[in-house]
């Protein structure tokens, strides 16, 4: 299976916030999954008036491979139009450390280049099933 390089994954992530709604934050970001079967999903964000239920870039693309069934997530790439290295916020980090293996590579943009995390380092301390049943 071919596997796309951390900076096609960057393109499509930087293509995919051409599809941002972001009126109020003017901050588009993209996010672009690869999964163990060679196939690219994308996302975007897409803001509301309410400014509480926007939809994250990775939340969008997450839900389009899940519902293509599609869900041995193999790396992330998340860039936003500033160029920055945005990181996933604490939120997506949670759903992603439900989601994805710990070990997976987030390549976050840098404009000209990026940065590369692991989903473990980014979300140490996660809440989990485990952490449930202890509780119990
Ligand atoms: N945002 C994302 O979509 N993903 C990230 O990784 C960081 C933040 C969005 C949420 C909001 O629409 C805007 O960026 C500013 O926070
Ligand atoms: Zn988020």
């Amino acid at each position: 299976m071919s596997t796309p390089s951390a900076s096609s994954l960057l393109e499509a992530a930087r293509d995919a916030y051409a599809a941002a709604y972001v009126p109020y934050s003017e901050y588009p970001v993209g996010a672009a999954f690869l999964t163990e079967a060679g196939t690219v999903y994308t996302g975007t964000n897409i803001e509301n008036a309410n400014f509480s239920n926007s939809l994250h870039a990775e939340e969008v693309a997450l839900s389009n491979a899940w519902m293509a069934a599609d869900r041995e997530f193999v790396a992330l790439a998340v860039a936003s139009a500033a160029g920055d290295g945005v990181t996933p916020c604490g939120m997506c980090r949670q759903t992603l450390i439900e989601l994805c293996p710990a070990s997976m590579p987030v390549y976050c943009g840098t404009g000209d280049g990026y940065e590369e995390h692991r989903l473990e380092t980014l979300i140490p301390a996660a809440i989990s099933e485990e952490t449930l049943e202890d509780a119990a």
